[in-house]
């Protein structure tokens, strides 16, 4: 089976598209969102539709799905953030707000070897930042692989014999092989935001037959994406952001 893993969409159509292009491209079986459907992109009507279209096996929501749909307060957010999320609330059409209120909390166990969550399994709104997180991760997660969003890195974490590990995956062609008897908790970066200086969408394929993790990154049309956002008056930092990679 192969697996197009997704998250951190945020509102970015132009990047989307690539990805989805490309998934076209690799027979996909399932697709699995990882949540931040929405919030600080101009386009969260397209990518809801977009993602629903694809019927994903699985798709939890993540912290800006959360507060768009009023299920949580935006106090925890800066005011650029939070100026995102009246401004989605806003444009969002009803049909497509509905759904990001119905996604799942996670973690999600969606079969026996993988889990999901947006931010850690403890709580989906921590963000795994480094090896202790990752210690901690790894106490709450009962199957070999765990896919995580939130941060916008795209990052590999083993356990193995009681130590985690991380390794930040700079760049692209990078590919883990999976081995036995290790845990893996894998974050795949952010399709809509990347924040490692690297301006290109991420996303990964998990190809369970063959046991490896293959990541991309992938060039988009950003000013395409930073005219929307200007277009729709939204704080032009979040345009800004994208072309540094931030
Ligand atoms: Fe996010």
């Amino acid at each position: 089976m192969r697996y197009f893993i997704f998250t951190d969409i945020h509102g970015n159509l132009e990047a989307l598209d690539v990805a989805l292009e490309f998934a076209q491209k690799k027979k996909i079986d399932h697709y699995v969102c990882l949540g931040d459907l929405v919030g600080y992109g101009a386009s969260p009507n397209e990518i809801v539709e977009k993602t629903r279209a694809l019927k994903p096996l699985s798709i939890i929501r993540g912290n800006h799905d959360k507060a768009v749909s009023e299920l949580d307060s935006i106090q925890t957010f800066n005011p650029i953030a939070a100026a995102a999320i009246h401004w989605t609330r806003a444009n969002i059409q009803k049909k497509n707000m509905d759904y990001v209120a119905s996604l799942k909390k996670g973690p999600v166990t969606i079969n026996d070897h993988i889990m999901l969550c947006h931010g850690a399994p403890f709580d989906e709104d921590h963000y795994i930042f480094g090896e202790f997180d990752a210690a901690e991760a790894f106490a709450h997660i009962n199957t070999p692989l765990c896919f995580f969003g939130h941060t916008h890195f795209p990052f590999a974490y083993t356990n193995k014999n009681h130590h985690a590990n991380g390794t930040f995956l700079s760049g692209d062609k990078n590919e883990i092989k999976l081995e036995d008897g290790v845990k893996y908790l894998i974050n795949p970066g952010s399709v809509g935001q990347p924040r490692d200086r690297d301006t290109r969408a991420a996303f990964c394929i998990y190809d369970s037959k063959a046991k490896e993790i293959k990541f991309y990154r992938l060039e988009y049309n950003i000013k395409e994406t930073q005219r929307k956002i200007l277009e729709a008056k939204l704080p032009s930092a979040l345009a800004e952001r994208l072309a540094l990679g931030i």
